[in-house]
């Protein structure tokens, strides 16, 4: 299993090009499946999940691909270590079979995403329940609801859900949502695309990659408004056509540079990236001291820090447009630094503290009561061997031992594959000391 070596105290400088949001991308690689036309999808991010949801799309019939790898930077170079998005040509003339069975989904929580468009398309779908991160029990009760409000019959199978659209197809429902989801709103917005009639979905989530989702349902023919804010009208067409889509920049990949620099210190330009979908990151890190410009209208964010003392943040995660908990365990590496007492609420997931004792045998003073981490900084972190635990985890790790005395070697990294792609080789580029060991 491959290993990352880092040795700490190099400050980052250069330039980087963020990726396609792999939390885009995989909802939008789904949706193809609603149509029998090609769609053509760009900045598809190379990643382990993108390529296990192709493997159960195309297991659905969906023929999937590579129209160009990408592999220029924005200043028309080859990009020095490959490439790091993809063009992808999606074409799922009929649907080959309605099931996505265990041995697919249990590596992914995502793949139930195929739930919406099997059902929406061919009236039937069978999901095995899925696996995915190890943060918290995440049931699927809400997509499921979602699917019911639709007239969808629901039945559990030997842990598989099989859903059942009545006679006719689904149909346009009012779907509240009881707690705020991403993938139940996602799952619900590509089903009712294809419902007869209207469907007002409320309570939902707002996060960027929903409107990139509702931009390209748009762009197939579905007929959607208010994406982006907790009222959603769908109305229902007859079909959806192909189209050309780009998948939004991945703000987690942004912030997660933003933290590095708060840690390491030097100097970022972070290219092709969406300042207006991390607001809440940046004001964060700019409370605490970190120099941070966003240029081009904010698709090239400047961050700059020369090592100064960093204040102390209250944080608590939230749905969009709060605080994301995706970047709740690299902040609590860079509140490691802070000169005080910092404390992180996580409300979004159970059990997402899993990097606590990691970064505690990096030297980090964090204790935990209940759903609130407290962090007393500012400690000087040391190299330790730790172990990823899940995706964003495994990248607190990374950044916190860019800052560390010494070596540091992160087990596990398959997590880290999971969500950024070529890590060590952006890093590294950029002055850090890193490597893949095999
Ligand atoms: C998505 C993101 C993930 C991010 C999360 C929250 C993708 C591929 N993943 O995950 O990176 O951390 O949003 O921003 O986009 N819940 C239920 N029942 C359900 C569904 C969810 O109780 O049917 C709960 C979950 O356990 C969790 C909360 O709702 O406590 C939010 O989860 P949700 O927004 O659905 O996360 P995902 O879509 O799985």
């Amino acid at each position: 299993m491959d290993k990352l070596r880092i040795i700490g105290g190099r400050p980052l400088h250069g330039q980087l090009t963020v990726g396609g949001a792999k939390n885009a991308a995989l909802p939008l690689l789904c949706a193809a499946l609603l149509s029998d036309q090609p769609v053509t999808l760009g900045n598809v991010p190379y990643l382990a999940d993108v390529t296990t949801i192709a493997k159960l799309l195309m297991q659905h019939g969906m023929h999937l691909s590579l129209l160009d790898t990408g592999g220029t930077n924005l200043f028309g170079e080859k990009e020095a270590h490959g490439f790091y998005s993809r063009r992808l040509l999606l074409h799922t003339p009929e649907i080959t079979s309605i099931t996505a069975p265990y041995d697919l989904v249990r590596t992914m929580r995502a793949s139930v995403l195929v739930l919406g468009p099997l059902l929406a398309r061919e009236g039937r779908a069978k999901v095995s329940l899925p696996g995915g991160c190890a943060i918290g029990s995440r049931p699927v009760d809400l997509h499921l609801k979602a699917m019911e409000a639709l007239g969808a019959t629901i039945t559990l199978e030997e842990g598989y859900v099989i859903a059942t659209a009545p006679r006719g197809g689904l149909k346009g429902g009012e779907i509240h949502f009881e707690k705020i989801s991403v993938g139940a709103t996602e799952n619900a917005l590509m089903a009712a695309s294809l419902a007869s009639g209207t469907s007002v979905l409320s309570n939902a989530a707002c996060e960027p990659e929903i409107e990139d989702l509702a931009r390209m349902l748009r762009a197939m023919g579905a007929r959607i408004e208010g994406a982006g804010t907790p009222t959603i009208t769908v109305r229902g067409v007859s079909s959806l056509n192909g189209c050309a889509h780009e998948v939004i920049a991945d703000r987690i990949e942004t912030g997660t540079y933003l933290c590095a620099v708060a840690l390491a210190g030097g100097e970022l330009s972070l290219h092709r990236t969406r300042a207006d979908t991390l607001i809440p990151v940046i004001a964060v890190l700019k409370t605490m001291g970190l120099h941070i410009e966003e240029r081009e209208g904010g698709q090239m964010i400047y961050v700059r820090h020369d090592g100064s003392p960093l204040a102390p943040a209250d944080i608590v995660t939230e749905a969009h447009p709060g605080f994301p908990t995706d970047m709740q365990a690299q902040l609590m590496s860079v509140l490691t630094h802070a000169d005080g007492v910092s404390s992180i609420s996580e409300t979004i997931f159970e059990n997402r503290f899993m990097h606590v004792p990691e970064l505690a045998r990096m030297g980090a003073d964090i204790s935990i009561s209940g759903h609130t981490a407290t962090i007393t900084g500012p400690v000087k972190l040391k190299g330790a061997p730790v172990m990823a635990t899940d995706l964003r985890a495994s990248v607190a790790m990374v950044i916190a031992a860019l800052a560390a005395e010494g070596e540091t070697i992160v087990s596990r990294i398959y997590h880290l594959d999971r969500g950024y792609e070529r890590l060590e080789e952006k890093l590294s580029m950029c002055g850090a000391n890193i490597t893949r060991v095999k």
